[in-house]
């Protein structure tokens, strides 16, 4: 039988195993085409972002751009007409993490793009971690892009709250005072773009490495269908409704009519962005049982206000 001081110690080497992003392989594209422009001059940064996270570094990556002189479209990447996608000279994608991978709206839209032959483009995500198998989901995105014709020169994750909802809201990565993002998570912003574009300056890529750790192993699992079955209740209380069909626009697959209080669960995504987005607390989710209540809720309960880069004061 296992001493106690065994077992403590078994569970450490598991639980490291899970966590730590374990690079047993790498794995690169071949050869990319030349790249279209050393200068770019039009850029274009599609997000998705359901608590606003994405689209901050979106906005700021954006300013920081418009600074140098590029003249930048931005967009939510549902709402952005693809076939526009050959006109830019670069192309920044960003998404969060969702189920330690891309979210399937955003790798779906992507996977059915036009030709982008010789276009640098750069993902990034933003992840609640630390163990979000972040690295994993950007390459996802640089590899659909890539088989396009896209010519990868940025790549990378920035961490925050995350807005995974929890009863509490108190997992291990929840934990309220961990502000992020801070001034340190925007300079990393900074400094991913500023890397972007002396890479293409000296035509340089980037390659696409994935991490084979043993947590890319739970994308296996059928974590949202795990995630329906503990969510025993998903409606919408009439009562508070005040029928502004925000859940709707949020929702990627339209699952949620709140005019008639109906939520197809087999449509929906499990992503919580109805719940996360509801400015009247009005859609009723539990989760075995406990109430589970959304984003800004949950902010507002901790008096957390998250920090704005100072380029927003001065950038429209
Ligand atoms: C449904 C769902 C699943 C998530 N899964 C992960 C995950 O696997 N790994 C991770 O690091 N963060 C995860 N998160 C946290 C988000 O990636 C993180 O909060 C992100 O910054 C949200 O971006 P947004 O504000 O632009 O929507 C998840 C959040 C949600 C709502
Ligand atoms: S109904 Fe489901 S898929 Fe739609 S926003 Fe809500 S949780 Fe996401
Ligand atoms: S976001 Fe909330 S208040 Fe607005 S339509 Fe949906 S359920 Fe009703």
């Amino acid at each position: 039988m296992d001493t106690r001081r065994n077992f403590i110690k078994k569970s450490a080497i598991v639980s490291a195993a899970l966590c730590l992003p374990v690079s047993l392989t790498r794995e690169s594209l071949a050869a990319y085409p030349d790249l279209k422009t050393h200068d770019p001059k039009k850029a274009l940064i599609l997000w998705y972002s359901q608590t606003g996270q994405t689209r901050r570094y979106s906005r700021l990556i954006g300013c920081i751009l418009k600074g140098k002189n590029l003249t930048i479209d931005e967009s939510e990447i549902q709402e952005f007409d693809k076939k526009l996608l050959p006109d830019y000279d670069l192309i920044i994608i960003g998404t969060p993490v969702f189920y330690y991978d891309t979210p399937s709206n955003v790798s779906n839209w992507l996977e059915t793009i036009p030709s982008i032959k010789g276009t640098p483009v750069a993902a990034f995500v933003s992840f609640g971690g630390p163990e979000g198998n972040q690295h994993n989901a950007s390459c996802h995105i640089l590899k659909i892009l890539a088989n396009n014709g896209g010519v990868p020169v940025g790549r990378d994750a920035f961490r925050n709250i995350p807005s995974y909802p929890t009863p509490n809201w108190n997992s291990d990565n929840q934990i309220s005072g961990q502000h992020l993002p801070n001034a340190a998570t925007f300079d990393q912003v900074r400094r991913f773009t500023a890397d972007m574009l002396e890479r293409i300056s000296r035509n340089e890529t980037i390659s696409i490495g994935y991490e084979i750790a043993l947590r890319e192993g739970l994308r296996a699992l059928p974590l949202v269908w795990l995630n329906k079955k503990a969510i025993n209740k998903h409606t919408v209380d009439a009562q508070k409704c005040i029928r502004c069909g925000t859940c709707v626009r949020k929702c990627p697959t339209k699952a949620i009519n709140p005019f008639k209080q109906i939520v197809d669960r087999d449509r929906c995504l499990a992503c919580f962005g109805c719940l996360n987005n509801c400015p009247a607390d009005a859609v009723l989710m539990e989760y075995r049982g406990q109430r589970l209540y959304g984003f800004p809720a949950y902010l507002k309960r901790n008096r957390i206000t998250i920090l704005e880069p100072p380029e927003f004061s001065t950038c429209s």
